[in-house]
């Protein structure tokens, strides 16, 4: 395959009027920098292409680079051919130099050791922006972060190198709703929502969004779609913690929450599923709400209702092994058709045990591992004196662990089904024999029923 790296060096020429720059997105003529090739950048990037335009995609992983020049996928869920469909899309290009008329900044905005808000992408990608971006072009923030990123911190990068928002560079929001593995959904396809930091700003996203996303929502102010989105976030979040919460207490009165669950998604109105499971991963359940919390603490108004969803969320990998640990005995004796009277619950070492966790990917169908409850679990068992595997048809290897997926006819002591993905043979799982600690309630949806095939 012939390598794909941009390498013109044009001058920055003069400074764009918002009208030429309509002009140009609308005839497909603009350069437009999508800036983070991951699991929202790629999926961007070909959503521009389809809609006709100009893609320069910029990523500063090398191995990523190398990795799409070779023409192999990064991110499984987009499919083996994606990385080849896309380098070879004879209007993209991969590089650092060609300047842009538009950059879409779609880079990381995760925690840091202290779990505070990591804008360090961010800020490094507007400085590298300052420079690419052509005067009178458009950066537009895609990436999630509490209100006033945009505005303040992009801002204040591009103004330190000599760049005036609203002067020479048109600045606006417009966070992406990506929800990778999702089949009925594609960036095309879900609404966008789009706010400037002026009117020019607002107007001249709106312009590009509506070029390429079927639906654009243009709102107030960039603080405005910023805040919006982390609410989404924070909104599953809450119900996550809140059937989380649920399940116990339905447990202690001998009640299945799934069953409880499922009467009460019946109604029609007022009333929208969750599931408790094993913890959230990912980014935009475990991580977004920090943001949130953390934005909400610098004006002075405790988001308590948020904290106390993020800990309860926090602590379930923890509530997991405890569960493991309480059952795993009893579920032993009845493996080996041992009758005891009366429970030994609580009682069980986990040391020595062979335990295996069924899915390591955050979610089910993709190959994320970020913030994954499942590898948690199998640290917390570790710690505990298990030995442990895992098996997940997407997650090949855990090098941090030092493990590699194996099939689920790994002889164990239990399995714990962690990620609910649907590779996995369920009814061979529930034939095996081996006890199976289901936090997703999925051998029950499958109607698979024994002693050896506990809930949570
Ligand atoms: N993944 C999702 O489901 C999802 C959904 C909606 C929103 N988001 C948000 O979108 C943003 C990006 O998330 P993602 O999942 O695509 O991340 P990702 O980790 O999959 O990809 C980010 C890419 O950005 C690159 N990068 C980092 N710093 C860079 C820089 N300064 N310049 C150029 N490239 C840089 C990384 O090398 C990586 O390839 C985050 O703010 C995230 O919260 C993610």
């Amino acid at each position: 395959m012939k390598p794909k790296l941009s390498t013109s060096t044009d001058p920055r020429g003069e400074n764009l009027h918002p009208g030429e720059l309509a002009a140009r997105i609308a005839a497909r003529e603009a350069w437009i920098g999508v800036v983070g090739l991951g699991s929202v950048g790629l999926p961007l990037s070909r959503a521009l292409l389809d809609a006709g335009h100009r893609v320069v995609g910029i990523d500063t992983d090398p191995e990523r680079n190398r990795s799409l020049l070779a023409g192999i996928t990064p991110v499984a869920h987009l499919g083996p051919r994606f990385a080849r469909e896309l380098i070879e899309h004879e209007r993209f290009e991969l590089g650092e130099t060609r300047l842009l008329d538009v950059a879409l900044i779609a880079v990381p905005t995760p925690l840091d050791a202290r779990g505070q808000p990591d804008l360090g992408c961010v800020r490094a990608a507007a400085r590298a922006m300052a420079r690419r971006v052509r005067p009178g072009g458009l950066i537009v923030l895609e990436s999630t972060s509490h209100p006033g990123t945009t505005r303040q911190i992009v801002g204040e990068e591009l103004r330190a190198c000599g760049r005036v928002p609203g002067g020479d560079v048109w600045l606006a929001a417009s966070p992406e709703r990506e929800d990778p593995g999702r089949q009925n959904a594609r960036t095309a396809t879900i609404p966008k929502l789009v706010g400037g930091t002026c009117e020019s700003s607002a107007r001249l996203a709106e312009a590009l969004y509506t070029s390429f996303v079927e639906t654009v929502h243009l709102v107030e102010s960039a603080e405005v779609a910023e805040a919006a989105k982390l609410f989404e976030n924070v909104f599953r979040a809450v119900n996550i913690a809140l059937v989380n919460e649920l399940s116990e207490v339905l447990r202690a009165q001998g009640l299945d929450p799934h069953r409880v669950l499922a009467a009460a998604a019946t109604k029609p109105f007022g009333f929208m599923p969750f599931q408790p499971g094993p913890g959230t991963g990912g980014q935009c359940i475990p991580v977004d709400p920090c943001y949130y919390t953390h934005a909400a603490r610098a004006v002075g108004v405790p988001a308590e209702l948020v904290e106390r969803a993020i800990a309860i969320n926090r602590a379930r990998p923890q509530l997991v092994v405890e569960r493991l640990a309480a059952w795993l005995d009893t579920a032993l004796d009845t493996a080996h058709g041992v009758q005891h009277a009366g429970t030994n619950a609580g009682t069980s070492s986990l040391a020595g045990r062979r335990i295996g966790v069924l899915g390591v990917a955050y979610k089910p169908e993709v190959d994320g591992i970020s913030e994954s409850p499942g590898v948690e679990i199998l640290r917390q068992l570790r710690a505990r004196g298990a030995t442990v595997h895992y098996s997940d048809p997407w997650v090949h290897e855990l090098p941090e662990l030092g493990l590699e997926s194996v099939p689920v006819t790994q002889p164990c002591d239990a399995w714990i089904l962690v990620t609910e993905h649907s590779g996995f043979d369920y009814a061979a799982l529930a034939r095996s024999g081996v006890p199976l600690l289901d936090t997703r309630g999925a051998f029950a949806r499958r109607g698979f029923s024994s002693p050896l095939i506990q809930g949570l």
